[in-house]
Formats: structure tokens, C-alpha cells, sequence
């Protein structure tokens, strides 16, 4: 009788998938190079639900710089995506839980279990008081210093454990026509400046920033500006106009010896280049910030007001599954944050990584959401501009606790 039921349960599965209508409009920034991890999933999804009409919308753009402007116009205007992306943390409980834009996913993870299948750490990141609001599709990791091992080699120098190291091999790549750290547009400095200050704060003090326990005026936090100014005198002058990947590419052909960026870079030099992680290119945690992983996790919601509700829900049990997520993180360079994630399934790159999430003290990203909410970040990354014109590290970190205050960040 058990099994009489549990066929026909299945078969009303099967019959609910293939019944399936209409379209679902999903909204993301992983469009072009960035793409075929989401286009993996789509692609499941296509195959469980062959009626919807899945429409992957995407605003070019890395970190979302570009996406969550237009995301922010489309959901005051009333005209919400079925799903968006956005970043586990203060991206979505600060900006879009506080005004009250989506609904509570609390059953949806009751019934898939995935109280359970998700570490506690990550659902206190996408919940309030109030309901769990978004589900996370992966945990990447920014806090990383990219190379190419034969050419370190070649140039006579090992990855630095600290910046004052750096700074010190500098000149010597510098003498040999090498560009030491190669830095892109605007976010990417956000996103240096965040691990120099994990350096110099620690991992604890870092996360006293968030609170106001640690000002942006503290001599440490200060002090990150001095060694930010001295490390992007060893970068390319070119830097605001690479995107992400460009900067990568001038690691991988030679021409800069380190990046330091998010481990979405794997997910470019894996996926889209063809690389071997381990030979073709290295990595270590950003200098001064071993044992610390600088984490941020995209995730998918359902506004209030999406038109394909059902559909919208089916796509998100999808991502949120083993299959679902061991299908797109191993193309992105990130990790699965599920407990019983398949870790056969992915590279060398990605278990290290996974090794590490285990092991290390866990802090929240800046730029990518998790520290912080948009307004924040958005102003902040004018204070990188503040830096450079005025050249002094006090003006920058008084900006900064200006903005603290103005946007409310402690609240
Ligand atoms: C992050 C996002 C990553 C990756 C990166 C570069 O904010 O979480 O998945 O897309 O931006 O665009």
C-alpha cells in the first residue's frame, strides 16, 4: 500500500512538471563569460518543466554593479522579475526584506528539509525574526590571490603571505617589465581594500566594523588605507577600465603576476578558458588573511507581486536541491553550502575551498553584499575616489564614517 501510494505521489509529480505553463523571468548579472553555470540550471529546469518559458535575463556587469540599478527601478515600478539574484546578508534582508518586497520562504524549507541541508551560519544570513527570505545557491569566496605558478617561479618570487611582503617583491617583477597586481574597475578596489582591511583589522575587528563597535576613523582601519595606497601603486594605471575578467586574463598570459579576486575567477579560468587548477594557475589566500574565508552567497527570492508564483517557487526547490546545486557550482567556482554537497563532483580549486569554508573564521563580504546594505557599498565606492584625489587615508576613513552614519548602517 506504501508503495501504491508513494508511485502515485510520483506520478502526480511527473504529471505537475509536464503540466507546468506559462513563463518564469529569472534576473541575474552572470551574463556572457559569466553565464554557463546558470545556464546549467536553466537548462535542469527546462528539462523537469518543459512548457515554462524560462526568460534568463541579465544585466552585464560584475559584482551587479549595473543589475541591482535596474532590479531597483523594475521593483518600485511594480514590475518585479519572477526571481533576482542577491546577495545572502544585507543586500537582501537590509535593502529588500526591510521594505518589505518579499515573501517568506519558512515552508518551502520546511518541506525540502533544508533546515537541515543548510548550515545554520548561512540561514541566520538570509533570515529575520520574521521568516527565512531567499535561497542560497552557492558560497564564494573573495578573499583570494590568484597566479600563474611557473611565472612566479620564473621571476623569482613566492605568493606573499603578507602585503609588506608584496610590497617588497614589487620592484624586483616591476625591474623584469611585470605589472606585480593587476586591479579593475571600481568594485574590484572595493573588494582589495576589503581584504587589506581583514589584514590589518583582523577577522574580528572586521566584523566590529559592521556594528560600529570598530569606527572607519580606528588607527587600523586607517592604516588600511595607507597600505591600500601602497599596494595600488603597484598596479596597472589602466585599472577603471578592466572589467574583472581582463584582469584575470593579464594574469593567466603573463603580463601581471597576481589579482586578487573572488573565486568566480576559477569559475572563468575552469569553464570559460579551459585551465588546470593547481598548474595552470594558483591561488592563495589574499595576503595577511590565512585561515580567513571572506564569504558571500548568491541567492534567488520571490518578490511579492512575481507573476509566475508557481513557477517561481518550482525554480527555486530546483537551485536550492544536491542536483541543482552540484550541476551549477562546479562551473562557477564556487562551493555548494549543502551539508551532503557531492565534493567528487568538483575540482581542485573548489575542494580546497570547500576545505577551508570547514576550517576557516567566517567574515562577511562588502562588496558583494553580505557586510552591508547597497546604500553603503554604493557610497562607499565613491570614497575610493575620495582616497585617490585627496591622497590622504584620514579623509577617506572620515568619508567613510560619514556614510556609516548617513545610511543608517548600524541600524
Ligand atoms: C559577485 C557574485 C558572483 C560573481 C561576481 C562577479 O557579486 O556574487 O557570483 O558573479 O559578483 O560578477
Amino acid at each position: 500500500m506504501k508503495r501504491l501510494l508513494t508511485l502515485i505521489a510520483a506520478l502526480g509529480l511527473v504529471a505537475g512538471m509536464a503540466q507546468a505553463q506559462g513563463k518564469l523571468e529569472i534576473f541575474s548579472w552572470w551574463a556572457g563569460d559569466e553565464g554557463p553555470a546558470l545556464e546549467a540550471l536553466i537548462k535542469l529546469y527546462n528539462q523537469q518543466y518543459p512548457g515554462v518559458d524560462v526568460i534568463n535575463a541579465t544585466v552585464t556587469g560584475g559584482s551587479g554593479v549595473n543589475a541591482r540599478a535596474v532590479l531597483k527601478t523594475r521593483m518600485l515600478g511594480g514590475d518585479p522579475p519572477d526571481s533576482f539574484q542577491v546577495h545572502a546578508g544585507q543586500e537582501l534582508i537590509g535593502d529588500w526584506v526591510a521594505a518589505n518586497r518579499m515573501e517568506d520562504l519558512t515552508s518551502l524549507f520546511q518541506q525540502q528539509g533544508w533546515l537541515d541541508a543548510f548550515p545554520q551560519n548561512l540561514i541566520d544570513l538570509i533570515s529575520t525574526p520574521d521568516g527565512i527570505w531567499s535561497v542560497p545557491v552557492n558560497i564564494h569566496r573573495a578573499n583570494v590571490l590568484w597566479y600563474v605558478p611557473a611565472d612566479l617561479e620564473k621571476w623569482g618570487v613566492t605568493a606573499p603571505a603578507s602585503w609588506e611582503e608584496f610590497l617588497v617583491q614589487c620592484p624586483k617583477l616591476q625591474a623584469q617589465g611585470v605589472t606585480p597586481l593587476v586591479v579593475a574597475e571600481n568594485w574590484t578596489q572595493v573588494q582589495l581594500w576589503e581584504t587589506i582591511a581583514i589584514s590589518t583589522l583582523g577577522p574580528q575587528g572586521w566584523n566590529d566594523l559592521w556594528t560600529g563597535k570598530v569606527a572607519f576613523t580606528d588607527p587600523k582601519a586607517v592604516q588600511a588605507w595607507d597600505t591600500f595606497g601602497k599596494v595600488m601603486q603597484c598596479a596597472n594605471s589602466d585599472a577603471s577600465g578592466l572589467t574583472w575578467q581582463q584582469a584575470t586574463d593579464r594574469v593567466v598570459s603573463g603580463q601581471a603576476a597576481y589579482n586578487v579576486m573572488g573565486d568566480w575567477a576559477a569559475g572563468y579560468m575552469t569553464t570559460t578558458l579551459k585551465l588546470t587548477p593547481g598548474t595552470d594557475f594558483g591561488w592563495e589566500a589574499t595576503p595577511g588573511t590565512q585561515g580567513v574565508f571572506d564569504m558571500l552567497a548568491d541567492s534567488f527570492g520571490l518578490p511579492k507581486g512575481a507573476q509566475d508564483r508557481q513557477n517561481t517557487l518550482n525554480w527555486l526547490e530546483l537551485i536550492g536541491s544536491k542536483q541543482g546545486q552540484d550541476t551549477f557550482n562546479p562551473l562557477k567556482g564556487s562551493i555548494s553550502p549543502r551539508l551532503d554537497s557531492d565534493l567528487s563532483l568538483y575540482n581542485a580549486y573548489s575542494q580546497s575551498a570547500a576545505k577551508d569554508w570547514q576550517a576557516d573564521t567566517i567574515v562577511g563580504s562588502l562588496a558583494h553584499g553580505a557586510a552591508a546594505k547597497t546604500a553603503f557599498l554604493n557610497q562607499f565606492a565613491d570614497v575610493i575616489g575620495i582616497y585617490f584625489s585627496s591622497g590622504s587615508s584620514e579623509q577617506a576613513a572620515n568619508a567613510a564614517q560619514a556614510i556609516a552614519l548617513q545610511t543608517g548602517l548600524y541600524q
